[in-house]
């Protein structure tokens, strides 16, 4: 018999048949999400699991499956792994970063304008009838064109975004990160490293693209908020948890700065009640690499991450690639 896997989420058919020609195949195409005791159940006997960022994959989870030998993330953030605890436990994991790279890049900037240009709102007045109430300065914005475009976090998506600022529009384009980018790539880039608070206190549009951890916890609060000019904007594409979110609300609703635009949130997929009802905030549901093209790409890295590993030991974009042959689970 086949070796057995599971897919915690409904995936593309295609990428589900591509699986099948190795493994026993459990999908969980009802598509809620899995809870720990019944990913537990779901998960026994099997050496493989397709995740995303709704399954919390740690050391309970891994002790409790002894035959688990890989999970691979669909999604290029894996702050739902414990891979440190994954890592001791001799399980591989895996993410999907480049294939997502320019399509997210692409909803940043997308987001960027739509907060700055207040999209949504605009579009609000008018499915609301209230168009007769025009005025010369009705939704006047903020500028995107050869203003000062801040990236907090220049990893490959950060890179991008700066191409299509510094390239594209004009823009004065800045970053902090916690390593500086090489001369080359920051020629490439045409962006400027600076340090946190300069980043803060110059930027036009601040577009956060940093992976969640410890660290970045709240990375954007109350006093960093302080810093910013009242008439920027602040984009959120990274992680839930990196902005505090009631203090982003607060700051918004006292104008304290123009406007936000937030694809994540901490506690997805609740969202905190003020930035409902608050009117200068864009939000969208976790949306950033959700292209047909970029969706099906990432579903399919996964699967031959699964397959590669289970068949050569050579997985394609590991996390922890140290433990291949060491201590790995056989
Ligand atoms: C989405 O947020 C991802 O990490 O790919
Ligand atoms: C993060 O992994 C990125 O690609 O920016």
């Amino acid at each position: 018999a086949k070796p057995a896997i599971l897919i915690s989420r409904k995936i593309f058919p295609e990428v589900v048949e591509h699986l099948r020609q190795h493994f026993e195949v459990d999908h969980n195409d009802a598509d809620g999400v899995l809870a720990p005791a019944q990913l537990i159940a779901r998960l026994q006997g099997k050496v493989g699991a397709l995740t995303t960022g709704s399954e919390r994959i740690d050391g309970a989870i891994v002790q409790a499956v002894p035959s688990l030998r890989i999970v691979a993330n669909i999604a290029v953030g894996y702050n739902n792994f414990d891979v440190p605890a994954l890592s001791a436990a001799g399980v591989l994991a895996t993410n999907t970063p480049d294939v997502l790279t320019e399509t997210t890049a692409d909803f940043g900037f997308a987001l960027l304008m739509a907060t700055a240009r207040r999209l949504t709102e605009s579009e609000h007045f008018l499915r609301a009838g209230q168009w007769n109430r025009w005025a010369l300065d009705m939704f006047a914005g903020a500028e995107v064109h050869g203003s000062t475009l801040g990236i907090l976090g220049m990893g490959r998506i950060g890179q991008a975004i700066a191409r299509r600022g510094a390239l594209g529009f004009g823009m004065k384009v800045i970053y902090h990160n916690r390593s500086r980018l090489d001369p080359s790539t920051e020629a490439e880039c045409q962006a400027r490293y600076v340090d946190k608070a300069t980043l803060l206190r110059e930027a036009d549009h601040l577009i956060l693209v940093l992976p969640y951890s410890k660290e970045s916890h709240h990375a954007i609060g109350a006093a960093e908020i302080a810093q910013m000019k009242p008439s920027a904007t602040l984009v959120n594409i990274a992680r839930g948890g990196i902005v505090d979110d009631a203090a982003l609300a607060k700051a918004l609703k006292e104008r304290r700065i123009a406007a936000a635009g937030l694809d994540v949130f901490e506690g997805e997929p609740q969202v905190h009640p003020d930035l409902l009802t608050v009117p200068n905030v864009v939000l969208t549901p976790h949306i950033a690499s959700a292209t047909i093209q970029t969706r099906r790409a990432m579903a399919m890295l996964a699967a031959d991450n699964v397959i590669d590993y289970l068949t050569t030991g050579q997985p394609r974009t590991p996390l922890n690639a140290e433990i291949i042959g060491k201590g790995a689970r056989a």
